[in-house]
């Protein structure tokens, strides 16, 4: 619900938990009062104090006055170079060389529904349950004005911001930083938590007391990264699971961004998020208009567990787009860690077969498949199939997978080209390079300029060929290197600072088109596993492959860390062999069944190699998959402990809405010879309700499994695990 109050030119936003206040000052400055816990009919501006601070200089309009400086008081939208010292959410280069932005509030906008930025990602409306606030700001020296848009998702406690620069006047204007969200703290008491890692470890969570300074994380890859998320938290120093204000702030971009948090001099904070300023610069010519990608806030006032449902609940329901929305989607099998590069049809078919027989729905043909592609050098930019592979293509292949009645999914990496292909020897121009430059390899490969059109069209055409074939329901689309020689043909020098961001809009666009011409495949997001897991691509493909690291007692930290802003649905997550192909581990197929299940399940094995004993175990654990298929996907998700501090256990529980259902699942650390007695509490149950433990068939009181705990079982071996299934009895 957004309140006005025109006469003071307060704007409220208030979710069902939550109240966000701006305020137009006496001097048309935009400031942000309050974020945090709901509270009813208030002017919060009283809480801003300001006063004579030396090197804080004063607005012109202040006149003799030094009580007012916008470097004291909490922006809703920093400038920058006319008195606001702190992290400016924008930078322009004007006409006469100044880089300074000083931004006035001129007037409002509501509207119903949310607001849409047209070619990137956000949260969509479904029925009427959003509402848009736009607030205009103008610099009136440079004629350039600044929309800030918000959306708000009552119900979901869900406030979403996005930001449209447009040129007014009548000379070109040059725009090097553009933030998507400011959020400016009256505090500076506050833990920061990021999520970081590298390749075969995503998203690991990392936590600090904010600091005197700037700590930021961000990614200059062109990708959003293994290295840090475009998800990071703010929260009260003794937050935890369950308790203390924090807030989440999620970025909807896959390429270069920032997230960082300026701990100031009189101990304010401010976190400004975005795209990340290295290279970027956007020139503006008259008329023109630039939009920054969507940002989304959450905050709980009851811990980081209530916040990241309220994420899972809005990614779910207003974010991804799923074409098996309200049905299962299929478990797969993928032959990557069966095969690699070295297959042939009757070896994938026997792959699925073996698959089947065990309930398994979806064969998946990884890398491989197409053009010369024996290893990782060269093919890729051929998307003709290998017939020496494959004779007969995939008019021959899929129908003896669908004869076994599973489905079809492929694998593509549609960016990305190797010299040694017959599309780089026609188009050597097409990757983005620097004249007079050798451009730098990842992984064997350059990078295609997918900031143009005219190669996106190539590409695309390549593809549609290969899904107007035959039947494919599924795509995994990869993406293995980081972008380097940014450089594009087809832009002039005073252009070349919007590459990286015509590159990822250029990704949206491909991926757009398939959706709009193939609405009923599913498709996979990957970037060499986890580094593009962002809002942004899940607007695109409704599930990630999570991370390239399969063994489930790492998983466990990639999952855990994952699932603070991201719901279970997204993270592909399979069941592969041991010793795991990443780190040498034995794990039981248990724990790695339990571990997969948390995810959009699927396995990622040769299944011909298992023993009868495994398949058994195997069929059983897809005939589980199945009937808490709901319970897992669309049920509220609670962390009970942490893999980075509880070394004995790691716990997470999925409860249906209605409380009736719970699903607990614990993977045990190194066991040790007579360890202690373990009881584990559990979380989001009805306290007056009884529940039956399927496995053991006692019954307990949802209070007394809250408060007292469940007692865990002593179970010896490498990493052992349980999965207990808990309903309630009348
Ligand atoms: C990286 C992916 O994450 C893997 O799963 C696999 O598809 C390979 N690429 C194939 O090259």
């Amino acid at each position: 619900m957004i309140v006005l109050d025109k006469e003071n030119r307060i704007f409220t936003i208030h979710t069902l938990n939550t109240t966000y206040q701006i305020k137009a000052d006496q001097y048309n400055v935009l400031l942000h009062t309050y974020y945090g816990p709901r509270i009813e009919d208030c002017d919060l501006s009283c809480l801003i104090q300001c006063g004579n601070r030396s090197f804080s200089p004063n607005p012109n309009e202040a006149g003799r006055s030094r009580d007012y400086s916008l470097d004291i008081m909490p922006q809703e939208y920093s400038t920058c170079g006319v008195g606001d010292f702190r992290l400016p959410s924008i930078e322009m280069e004007l006409p006469n060389g100044s880089h300074t932005a000083d931004l006035r509030y001129v007037d409002f906008r509501l509207e119903k529904g949310k607001y849409m930025l047209e070619g990137l990602p956000g949260f969509y409306s479904v029925k009427d349950e959003a509402e848009t606030l736009i607030i205009f700001l103008r610099d009136a020296a440079a004629q350039v004005v600044v929309k800030l848009y918000y959306g708000v998702f009552e119900s979901l406690d869900l406030i979403t911001r996005a930001v449209q620069v447009v040129n007014q006047g009548t000379e070109t204007v040059r725009l090097c930083r553009c933030a998507s969200l400011c959020l400016d703290f009256l505090r500076s008491d506050l833990d920061m938590i990021t999520f970081n890692g590298h390749h075969l470890m995503e998203r690991c969570l990392d936590r600090g007391a904010l600091r005197p300074g700037i700590q930021s994380v961000g990614s200059v890859r062109g990708t959003s990264s293994h290295q840090h998320n475009p998800f990071v938290m703010l929260c009260d120093r003794d937050a935890d699971e369950d308790a203390g204000i924090c807030y989440g702030a999620m970025l909807l971009y896959s390429g270069n961004f920032e997230a960082a948090v300026e701990c100031s001099q009189y101990e304010n904070s401010r976190l400004i998020m975005g795209i990340h300023p290295y290279h970027f610069c956007w020139t503006l010519e008259p008329g023109e208009s630039f939009t920054a990608p969507e940002a989304a806030m959450v905050c709980s006032p009851n811990g980081f567990g209530e916040m990241s449902r309220q994420f899972h609940r809005a990614i779910r329901s207003n974010l991804i787009r799923d074409p098996y929305a309200g049905r299962r989607k299929p478990i797969l099998v993928n032959n990557w860690e069966a095969t690699y590069f070295d297959f042939t049809a009757d070896k994938l078919v026997d792959i699925a077969r073996e698959a089947a027989a065990l309930g398994i729905e979806m064969f998946v043909m990884d890398d491989g498949w197409f053009g010369l592609r024996n290893d990782d050098n060269s093919g890729l930019g051929d998307w003709q199939v290998n017939t020496e592979k494959l004779p007969g293509g995939l008019e021959a292949l899929v129908p003896r997978i669908k004869d076994l009645g599973m489905k079809f999914g492929i694998w593509m990496e549609p960016e990305m080209v190797n010299e040694d292909s017959d599309l780089y020897r026609a188009h050597p121009d097409w990757i983005l390079h620097i004249p007079g430059r050798f451009p730098a390899r990842g992984r064997g490969q350059l990078v295609l300029d997918f900031s143009r059109k005219d190669v996106r069209d190539y590409i695309y055409s390549q593809l549609r060929e290969v899904l107007s074939s035959t039947d494919i329901s599924y795509i995994k689309w990869d993406m293995n290197r980081s972008l380097t020689d940014v450089w594009s043909e087809a832009l002039p020098a005073r252009r070349q600072g919007e590459v990286y961001h015509r590159y990822v809009l250029g990704v949206y666009d491909m991926l757009e088109r398939l959706r709009r011409d193939y609405p009923n495949i599913l498709i996979e997001g990957c970037c060499g596993g986890g580094g593009r897991f962002d809002g942004g691509m899940l607007y695109y493909t409704p599930q990630i492959w999570c991370s390239d690291d399969s063994d489930a007692i790492d998983r466990l930290r990639i999952q855990y860390g994952t699932s603070f802003c991201y719901p279970v649905c997204t993270m592909g997550a399979h069941v592969s062999a041991v010793p795991n192909e990443q780190n040498g581990r034995i794990t039981p197929l248990k724990t790695r069944g339990i571990t997969a299940m948390s995810g959009a399940f699927g396995y990622e094995m040769d299944l011909g190699k298992c023993t009868e004993a495994e398949k058994t175990e195997i069929r059983q654990q897809v005939e589980n998959y199945k009937e808490y298929y709901d319970l897992i996907h669309y049920g509220d998700y609670y962390r009970l402990s942490s893999p980075f501090q509880d070394n004995a256990y790691t716990a997470w529980e999925q409860v249906s809405a209605d409380r009736r259902k719970v699903l607990v699942n614990v993977v045990l650390g190194c066991t040790h010879a007579a360890s202690p007695f373990r009881t584990l509490r559990l979380k989001g149950l009805d306290s007056g309700l009884l529940y039956q433990v399927d496995q053991t068939g006692t019954v307990h009181s949802g209070k007394e499994l809250m408060k007292a705990g469940y007692p865990l079982p002593q179970i010896q071996g490498d990493y052992p695990s349980f999965q207990f299934y808990l309903k309630v009895v009348e």
